[in-house]
């Protein structure tokens, strides 16, 4: 979902960053699934679609890695502790490498044979 302002200098725009509607608060409901398509190919996949209520209340990502300069500027120095730890930092990105490796995998196998656009 795209938000667009209307009164605007456009060398005052920093950056983009992506926001999520909180959808937790604003009790927005599942409405039915939609195919998803990787890349170029169809596959059998589907995800489910949301009606989002009409509450402009959006979650900004704090942790974005893309133009994270500008949005940590953003935060308020009351909230620039970092609640999540990890003891064992390599341990971390071994078992997250190893999850991003195997997912793929899955992704591979299943998205093989399908048809493309
Ligand atoms: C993940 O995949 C990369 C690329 O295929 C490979 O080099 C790496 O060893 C794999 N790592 C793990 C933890 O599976």
């Amino acid at each position: 979902m795209y938000i667009f302002l209307a009164d605007f200098v456009l060398q005052d725009i920093v950056c983009a960053a992506n926001v999520q509607h909180n959808c937790v608060d604003s009790q927005c409901t599942v409405s039915g699934t939609k195919k998803i398509q990787q890349e170029c190919l169809h596959t059998t996949w589907t995800a489910p679609t949301v009606k989002h209520k009409s509450m402009c209340e959006y979650l900004l990502n704090v942790y974005s890695i893309h133009n994270y300069k500008y949005i940590q500027e953003l935060v308020p120095e009351n909230l620039h502790c970092t609640p999540l730890h990890v003891s064992n930092v390599l341990e971390a990105q071994k078992s997250a490498v190893s999850q991003m490796n195997a997912s793929k995998a899955a992704k591979s196998a299943l998205t093989k044979g399908h048809s493309t656009v």
